[in-house]
């Protein structure tokens, strides 16, 4: 159980992200996907249950432990704008590499052109600064950076929803390379992105999840009125779109 101030947001949330796969959160606004992947981070406290993440469980975790696990990087977040941990005053380079550069690694200009190479950037790219780069490839530079500690899961809250469409193809097949190096909670409003990366589908609905299985079965046979809501509603999924009558017939459901 998850409270922000006096309220609480998450209840019965009961989710796993297996190595190699792509676990896909959706949710209508506000109804608690950031604040279950900050609690991942410490950034939200868990009250109640608990959140193992390579063994260890971040709800545990206090003070020191908690911002030394942070820093280990196991748990690593990726940002609907990527400027969010890139650094608008650093060229590109010295923010990917910064974990390296803390840690007094070798080399830290050749592991940052490799890292940049195994996001599919050009490693010229790391002398420039982020606004002297295009929206998708501030994206990957973010994965790049992300992607240094090795992490056991990544959080992609939103990663694509601020990209052009050719940006967000090439970000979620990026996505997809990643997937045997990285488990992945993929958080996205927009179905059509969900289902083309994620292995299984988690639907949060005011703070539980009311949903959850294998991408094709939710999004073909789906359970919940709002699982319902956002199939129809996702002009390339749900076959014929729905009227807004029947929208309005399920959203009296909920
Ligand atoms: N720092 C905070 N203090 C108090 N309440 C908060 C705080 N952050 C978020 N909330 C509330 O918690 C609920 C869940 O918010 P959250 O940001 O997790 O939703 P979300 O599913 O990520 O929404 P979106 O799709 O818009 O990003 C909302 O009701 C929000 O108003
Ligand atoms: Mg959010």
């Amino acid at each position: 159980m998850v409270s922000l101030g006096r309220r609480e947001i998450l209840h019965e949330v009961d989710l796993t992200v297996r190595p190699g796969e792509i676990v896909g959160l959706i949710g209508e606004t506000g109804s608690g996907k950031t604040t279950l992947a900050r609690s991942l981070l410490g950034l939200n406290r868990i009250e109640r249950g608990s959140a193992r993440v390579a063994g260890v469980d971040v709800a545990g975790l206090r003070g020191r432990a908690l911002r030394e696990f942070r820093r280990a990087g196991a748990v690593q977040y990726v940002f609907q704008d990527p400027l969010q941990s890139l650094d608008p005053d650093l060229p590109v380079g010295r923010s990917v590499g910064e974990a390296w550069e803390v840690r007094g690694a070798a080399d830290v200009a050749g592991r940052v052109a490799e890292a940049l190479v195994r996001v599919g950037l050009d490693p010229d790219l790391a002398a420039r600064l982020p606004s002297e780069v295009s929206g998708g490839q501030r994206q990957r530079a973010a994965i790049a950076r992300a992607m240094i500690t090795s992490p056991r899961l990544l959080l992609c809250d939103e990663p694509v929803s601020a990209l052009d469409a050719s940006s967000r193809t090439a970000v979620l097949e990026l996505l997809l390379d990643l997937r045997s190096s990285v488990g992945q909670l993929f958080i996205s409003h927009d179905l059509g992105s969900v289902a083309g990366v994620t292995d299984r589908i988690a639907v949060l609905y005011q703070g539980r999840i009311v949903e959850e299985g294998p991408t094709a079965q939710v999004i073909g046979e789906p359970q919940h009125p709002y699982t319902h809501l956002l199939v129809g509603s996702a002009p390339t999924l749900g076959g014929e779109s729905m009227s807004r009558h029947d929208r309005a017939a399920l959203r009296a459901q909920l």
